[in-house]
């Protein structure tokens, strides 16, 4: 049992007179040190990570070796190339590096350092290209806090309130299977009649063809909950975007890079977007974001976007060692992301069965979750149960993630072992045990 000691509340009291507002995790998990499967707090507790620290260790908390390696190196040669205004041969790997793993037809590589900062760019890009300033968004979804990123975001009013009025997005309902915004229950009736909003509301009564530039979708809802769409949303969305001439953006950023077990999460649709935005896991610990796009699409002239850290060296050192893993033990990855996925769903659905409160488990590779609820008739959020069940869990060495309203996100490392893993479950186990009481 942690005990929450003198070091933790030391840090805790400094932080909150210190830092700017940050949403916080109901519990004190004060981080010193990680590796692997676990994650040090400063009092020496240790716990399992069943986050990958949103996202971001994909291969091992605090990345593996290689990626360690290839970081120090880098630091003791050259950091910062101002890359903005010279050239410089590691980005350009990179990008040929990254290219090699997108469908044929994606030519040209945008380096930012942070999820938000790849969204900007492909609102610029699909704005450039297509001459047009709309962009359809989805409920639920986020995309990043940065005024463009935030315009597309709607997962939580906390997130935009005070902050508008935000470039011109349009908001369309995302077919959620548990709960599905028109009230369907079969999912692809849901799904084709979130398309017809789409097409015979939006683009008929709000805003036409004429204006719409671009579709941004999570191929799985992050933030938002976790929400898988049917499959035929995703390629219904590539018809509609296909027949008005606007650009489909698939926003990887947190599902992307063989969280889903495949590269591009977008790949379990069996579709091709015309953008795809990249952060989080790809810079294995450093700030890495990059959006990609078809070689078809115009550039936009000298000057008209940039950053000055864009194409950092000492991050791009990690995503190339990252990304050279990630292609030698592509298959291996794969089947880790299966088997575990094939784990943690066995658990989840027979704590769905067992435990009023918890109304849906969804899964997606390594993209899995529970979504609590007061009843599973009334399916009505139970936000205070879910707050217990992480302070229950990180009190028995369990570090988890919130999403959605009342959603418990679980995303370990790929690499975490099965034994970790189970383990893990059965720490989350006795706290849902307790809370349902
Ligand atoms: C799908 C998605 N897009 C964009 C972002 C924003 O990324 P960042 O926090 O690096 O700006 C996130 C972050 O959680 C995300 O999950």
């Amino acid at each position: 049992m942690i005990k929450i000691d003198k070091k933790i509340k030391n840090v805790v009291a400094r932080d909150k007179k210190t830092i700017m507002t940050i949403a916080r995790e109901p519990y004190p998990l004060v981080v010193a040190k990680g590796s692997g499967d676990y994650v040090w707090d400063v009092s020496g507790n240790r716990f399992i990570d069943f986050t990958s620290f949103i996202g971001v260790y994909t291969l091992g908390v605090n990345a593996n070796a290689e990626i360690r390696k290839a970081i120090k190196a880098q630091v003791d040669k050259m950091m910062h190339p101002a890359f903005l205004d010279f050239y410089s041969e590691l980005p350009v790997k990179f990008a040929e590096d990254i290219l090699e793993m997108m469908p044929n037809g994606f030519g040209k590589v945008f380096f930012s350092n942070s999820g938000a900062e790849a969204i900007e760019d492909a609102i610029k890009v699909s704005r450039e290209a297509t001459k047009k300033s709309y962009a359809i968004a989805f409920y639920n979804a986020f995309h990043g806090r940065t005024m463009g990123a935030l315009g597309l975001t709607a997962a939580k009013i906390s997130q935009r309130e005070r902050f508008g009025p935000f470039p011109n997005v349009v908001h369309a309902p995302f077919p959620d299977p548990y709960r599905p915004p028109f009230g369907h229950a079969d999912p692809d009736e849901s799904a084709m009649a979130c398309i017809e909003h789409i097409e015979k509301k939006i683009l008929k009564e709000e805003y036409s063809k004429k204006e719409v530039a671009s579709i941004f979708i999570e191929p799985v809802q992050g933030e938002g909950g976790y929400i898988i769409p049917p499959k035929l949303f995703v390629k219904e969305l590539r018809r509609v975007a296909n027949e008005n001439n606007i650009l489909l953006v698939s926003d990887e950023i947190q599902a992307g890079y063989m969280r889903t077990g495949k590269f591009l999460a977008m790949d379990n649709f069996g579709v091709t977007a015309d953008i795809y935005t990249m952060a989080k896991a790809l810079g294995g610990g450093l700030p890495l974001a990059v959006t990609i796009a078809k070689s078809s699409l115009p550039d936009m002239p000298p000057g008209a976007h940039g950053g000055t850290y864009g194409g950092n060296h000492v991050a791009v050192a990690a995503g190339i060692a990252s990304l050279s893993y990630v292609k030698r033990n592509k298959r291996n990855l794969e089947r880790m992301v299966k088997e575990k996925n094939r784990i943690i769903m066995k658990r989840l659905n027979q704590l769905k069965d067992r435990y009023e409160i918890v109304g849906d488990v969804r899964g997606l590779g390594l993209m899995t979750a529970a979504e609590f609820v007061k009843s599973k008739k009334t399916k009505e959020p139970a936000v205070k149960e879910r707050a217990k069940i992480l302070q229950e869990c990180f009190s028995n060495g369990l570090m988890l993630l919130g999403c959605g309203v009342s959603t418990i996100r679980l995303i370990p490392p790929i690499t975490m072992s099965k034994d970790s893993i189970e383990k893990g479950l059965d720490v989350f186990e006795d706290a849902i045990r307790k809370v349902n009481r």
